[in-house]
């Protein structure tokens, strides 16, 4: 990632943010679920919007689909999975098609910014950990609200930053991991009420976000002893340079700095 320079172009983080969300390493950090309080987050989220048989949901930036699939068997509706990376468009769909909900649930590529979809076909948007990557907010926002039917409902789970960034993370790593677009929860609320949604509450959830940077660093340190003790390099991974920034946001946590929310609303009938 360090040959990107301030030049880089929004298509250019985006497409390295998926083939990064795409790689082996984020499954060995992150395992199925790519956001704090996995999958009883999303059922939780699942709860405050009230979902149910009849509903259908789009999920943007569904990654390799559990959530997807994990709410169409807790609650019983439809879900369309959307994600800017292929190969996790690809392996949702297999995954999708060996399980009890195949025909509930289904993937498609595209970009959160631009949705190939209609106005107006989903009861309820969900969007969990990746609104912050988003390199044009507003248009995301904005596209959310179009393919919501008026009353429909949406979730959006995450980061919070009240902070500067050091300057290592104030880069396209920053935007790839997703602290440098992260907001405070009145900044995500401007970004929505700007595309005509309103925001009916907000949930914290601090503790989740603890939990998972707690076993990236777990996981890291780990692979750190192993690689210095066998003399071994991890492909793709800068261990000393991950581990800095899984120890900034512990310590941004301890400060009040980084945290993490779930957004629930709807689009106004
Ligand atoms: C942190 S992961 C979250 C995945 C999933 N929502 C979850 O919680 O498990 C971020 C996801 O956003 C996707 N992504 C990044 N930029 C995108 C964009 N502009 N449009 C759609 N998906 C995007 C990545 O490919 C990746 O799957």
């Amino acid at each position: 990632m360090d040959k990107w320079t301030s030049q880089t172009s929004d298509n250019d983080i985006k497409a390295c943010c998926a083939d990064f969300y795409s790689s082996d390493v984020v499954k060995w950090l992150l395992e199925d679920s790519y956001h704090p309080g996995g999958l009883l987050l999303t059922g939780r989220m699942g709860e405050y919007l009230d979902l149910g048989p009849g509903d259908v949901v789009l999920d943007v930036a569904s990654g390799t689909g559990a959530s997807a699939m994990s709410l169409a068997d807790k609650f019983g509706c439809r879900v369309m999975g959307i994600d800017l990376s292929q190969a996790n468009v690809d392996a949702a769909n297999r995954t999708a098609q060996a399980s009890e909900v195949s025909d509930l649930v289904s993937f498609i590529t595209g970009d959160a910014e631009s949705l190939p979809l209609e106005d107006a076909r989903f009861d309820a948007v969900i969007c969990e950990c990746s609104f912050c990557i988003f390199p044009d907010q507003p248009a995301a926002a904005a596209e959310f609200a179009r393919v919501l039917r008026p009353g429909g409902r949406f979730g959006i789970s995450d980061l919070n930053l009240n902070t500067e960034l050091p300057p290592e993370l104030d880069s396209v790593l920053g935007s790839i991991i997703c602290v440098a677009g992260a907001q405070t929860p009145a900044g995500y609320k401007e970004i929505l009420s700007g595309a005509g949604l309103s925001v009916d509450a907000v949930h914290h959830y601090d503790d989740e976000l603890l939990l998972l940077i707690a076993s990236i660093r777990q996981k890291l340190i780990g692979a750190t002893i192993i690689a210095r003790t066998q003399e071994i390099a991890l492909p793709d991974l800068d261990l000393d340079r991950a581990l800095d920034t899984a120890r900034w946001a512990s310590n941004a946590m301890q400060r009040g700095e980084l945290g993490y929310s779930l957004l629930v609303g709807r689009k106004p009938a």
